[in-house]
């Protein structure tokens, strides 16, 4: 059988991993401030973790959601705890997408409307009602294109409020940066108007923090700059460091009832171990801070380089929009500085490094990035 071909590859095997560092089968380093698209927060293969996840391995993998799963509840009390939402509720599924597809499904019960606000440049996954309320035609298919979804542009205040007022929106659904988008921060206020405005109208705010959330910005989640609390926040990515795993975190506000929500896998023993080991290693190395020491020394790094129009983002969430088209920088990166690094658009380098990354590697990634970018001044 062949694999389905869909992904675009550069013709290097990854082989290992270790912090901020990865290794292909003939035994090159690369630097990864790329963290394979934003997924590994604690770093590759953390002893902590790995330990966690032989131990809970050899104990029991998986049993299903009709029994006592204590792992759940230990881990709802940790991530309650470290990211200040411990008055809220956690349904744990696998993957982005099925987080943002339950926290939509949540909001339309809520409210028993079906009508969805998202932004200009979104990107909330790629099954159903998550790929309608991302801003891309291309991935949307005639199966998902249902009507339910108006894109406004982010910042436009006034067209949200006259889209509430018509009175059949079940939410509004915004990342706390947007990623794939390019790195683009929606300003706080912006956050306290939208907040203000879903009040008003008893419309559901569902932010999307898969990619800006856990840590990445310097803070737990990326909204927690603009003081705001959202209805529902997704989780993805960095929850546990690279084992398939999302989560939901739903207000108080919320009634669950039996069978309302479901899913085989999610909240399996592997992965609850696996996410509370991770969320040990945050509190232990201090992972929030340090993305915020070591982002905001490459923001201030980066600036005034040579070919760089805009450094935009917040801890080690970071666009760097070129003024050229940025494939062949960043193929130059791989191959001749054995540095990853991510894109968004044809301009932008996306850095998304392991949360523990130091300073030296940081001051390592901007000497390479410098060389290459000195060279083609
Ligand atoms: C903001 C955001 N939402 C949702 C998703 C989808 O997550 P997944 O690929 O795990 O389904 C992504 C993935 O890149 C993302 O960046």
């Amino acid at each position: 059988m062949k694999l389905f071909d869909v992904y675009p590859l550069f013709d290097i095997e990854i082989v290992s991993g270790k912090g901020c560092h990865v290794y292909d089968n003939k035994g090159t380093e690369y630097l990864d401030l790329y963290g394979g698209h934003a997924v590994i927060s604690v770093g590759h293969s953390h002893p902590v973790v790995v330990k966690a996840i032989d131990e809970q391995a050899s104990r029991l993998m998986f049993y299903s959601n009709s029994v006592i799963n204590p792992l759940q509840q230990r881990l709802a009390e940790k991530l309650g705890k470290v990211s200040g939402y411990d008055d809220y509720q956690l349904f744990l599924v696998n993957s982005g997408a099925e987080a943002n597809e339950n926290a939509l499904k949540l909001a339309s019960f809520h409210t028993g409307k079906s009508r969805v606000i998202a932004f200009g440049k979104s990107f909330h996954g790629r099954t159903s009602a998550a790929v309608e309320v991302t801003d891309n035609p291309k991935i949307v298919s005639p199966i998902n294109d249902n009507g339910h979804v108006t894109f406004l542009s982010i910042g436009d205040i006034d067209a949200v409020a006259h889209e509430l007022s018509k009175g059949d929106v079940c939410a509004v659904i915004i990342e706390g940066i947007q990623g794939v988008g390019g790195i683009r921060i929606p300003s706080d206020d912006f956050l306290r108007l939208l907040r203000e405005e879903c009040d008003r109208y008893g419309v559901v705010l569902i932010l999307d923090e898969i990619q800006s959330g856990y840590g990445r910005t310097g803070r737990f989640f990326a909204h927690q700059y603009s003081g705001i609390r959202p209805d529902i926040i997704t989780v993805a990515k960095g929850i546990a460091n690279g084992f398939p795993m999302g989560g939901v975190l739903i207000s108080p506000d919320f009634t669950p009832s039996y069978g309302q929500l479901g899913t085989t896998f999610g909240g399996n023993h592997l992965a609850c171990a696996t996410a509370i080991a991770v969320l040990d290693v945050f509190e232990n190395e201090g992972l929030v801070d340090n993305a915020a020491l070591t982002g905001s020394y490459l923001l201030s790094q980066l600036q005034g380089l040579p070919g760089i129009k805009e450094v935009r983002g917040r801890g080690l969430m970071i666009g760097i929009e070129m003024e050229y088209p940025a494939k062949d920088l960043r193929r130059r990166l791989i191959e001749e500085e054995h540095v990853f690094t991510g894109a968004a658009g044809t301009n932008i380098i996306r850095l998304l490094p392991p949360l523990c990354l130091t300073m030296a590697e940081a001051q390592e990634f901007i000497t390479r990035f410098t060389r290459l970018l000195n060279e083609k001044a």
